[in-house]
């Protein structure tokens, strides 16, 4: 996500500050490098030397440090990343962005830069609330610097409401965000996501192995382009990805029903593992009786992936999948006519990739077949995204 970027990481005096920690590690598993600069207060709270042995480089503070100023200037160094991110940033530190003061080095930094600048606001609630940080924030974003919302909820001052650090994958996100070109911007795709859950009875269900992950994966790759993005899950243990609105529902029926509440939407990516069969549901616990064990009386589930391609409101493209233990291909290119859509992403299931964080697709579609390199899900995921907006954008 963050392959070859560099990020210089500027690191406020607030409590969350920990946070910045697990941010330097976040970056640099997706890819990218991060430079620190703690300020004073960001000081109090972390050390030059766990930021800088996380991040496997100099961690800077002084703007009067000769050193730093011998091996790079600091307009050199706010200008050699491709990203500024502030975390935390505190009230005081917009205030002074907003006015344009540089009274230390994170501040000079700020005001030399050239590139894009984001900043991840924590401080406590009426802080937030007040005008005079509103009134910074709304100068800053004017600017175009990009202020996420705090995350709400239970403050280290004991008050509760807005002003939380942003969870560390929401920062990893808005950080990729800024370099993903917004190719799908205005569109609305809905993905489909997970299994789905046919009830026995009350306590018992019929389920598959499908844990969610690669529709979870392209949801959030589909966003990072700029799409709003509709995510219809089957009960899986996944967080929403940022950005994303979800909708879990149960059984493929459910399913059926959220899907269509969603439309109308430019595409339609249809990941999810629908239970073919629902069973005749017993209203109360079926008892292990004398009589053996029960017929469970099965019943076609509706299909979705071809009520839609049908649809009247069918969206412009819709990609189903095909999870397939053999001859992949040749049982995608059946599926491609019999289901009506544009794109069948063939995978082969014969091996772990059910649960597993590694997939090998094949895109079959009307003009051809394209083998993606086998990859972590993320990656097939962005491949799949960036294949989507090239065909909605014709
Ligand atoms: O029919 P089959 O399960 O082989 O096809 C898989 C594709 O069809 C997936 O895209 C899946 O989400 C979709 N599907 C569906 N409704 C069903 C069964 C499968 O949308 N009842």
């Amino acid at each position: 996500m963050l392959q070859g970027k560099r990020i210089l990481l500027i690191i406020g005096g607030g409590i969350a500050a920990y946070k910045s920690l697990e941010l330097i590690r976040e970056i640099r598993r997706a890819g990218g490098s991060a430079t620190p600069v703690l300020t004073a207060g960001g000081r109090q709270f972390v050390t030059p030397l766990s930021a800088g042995a996380l991040a496997e480089t100099k961690a800077y503070t002084d703007l009067f440090d000769l050193t730093d100023e011998a091996e790079m200037g600091h307009i050199q160094l706010s200008r050699a990343a491709d990203l500024l991110v502030v975390c935390p940033a505190t009230a005081d530190l917009l205030a002074k962005m907003a006015a344009g003061l540089a009274d230390d080095l994170a501040t000079t930094l700020l005001l030399a830069t050239d590139k894009p600048v984001l900043a991840a606001p924590a401080m406590n609630v009426r802080m937030w609330g007040h005008a005079a940080t509103v009134a910074n924030v709304a100068t800053l974003r004017s600017r175009g610097v990009t202020v996420l919302e705090p995350d709400v909820g239970p403050m280290a001052c004991g008050e509760y409401g807005p002003g939380r650090l942003p969870e560390v994958a929401r920062m990893v996100e808005a950080i990729a965000a800024q370099f993903a070109e917004q190719t799908l911007q205005g569109r609305h795709i809905l993905v489909t996501a997970g299994p789905t859950h046919e009830p026995i009875d009350p306590v018992r269900y019929i389920a598959n192995r499908s844990s969610g992950k690669q529709g979870y994966a392209i949801a959030a790759a589909l966003r990072r382009l700029g799409a709003r993005v509709t995510l219809v899950s089957g009960p899986v243990d996944l967080p929403t990805p940022p950005g994303v609105t979800r909708v879990d529902v149960e059984t493929a029926k459910q399913m059926a029903a959220a899907v269509e509440a969603a439309l109308p939407a430019d595409a339609a990516v249809m990941v999810a593992a629908v239970a073919d069969w629902s069973v005749e549901t017993a209203g109360a616990k079926i008892k292990k009786g004398a009589g053996g064990p029960p017929t469970l009386e099965l019943r076609e589930n509706p299909d979705i992936l071809a009520t839609l391609s049908r649809h009247p409101r069918r969206p412009k493209l819709v990609v189903g999948f095909a999870a397939e233990t053999n001859d992949v291909i040749e049982h995608a290119k059946a599926k491609l006519a019999k289901k009506g859509c544009d794109l069948i992403v063939a995978n082969d299931v014969s091996g772990d990739v059910m649960g597993g964080d590694r997939n090998l697709v094949h895109l079959v579609s009307a003009s051809g077949v394209e083998t993606l390199p086998e990859a972590p899900k993320d990656e097939v995921a962005r491949q799949l995204a960036q294949h989507v907006a090239g065909l909605l954008n014709g």
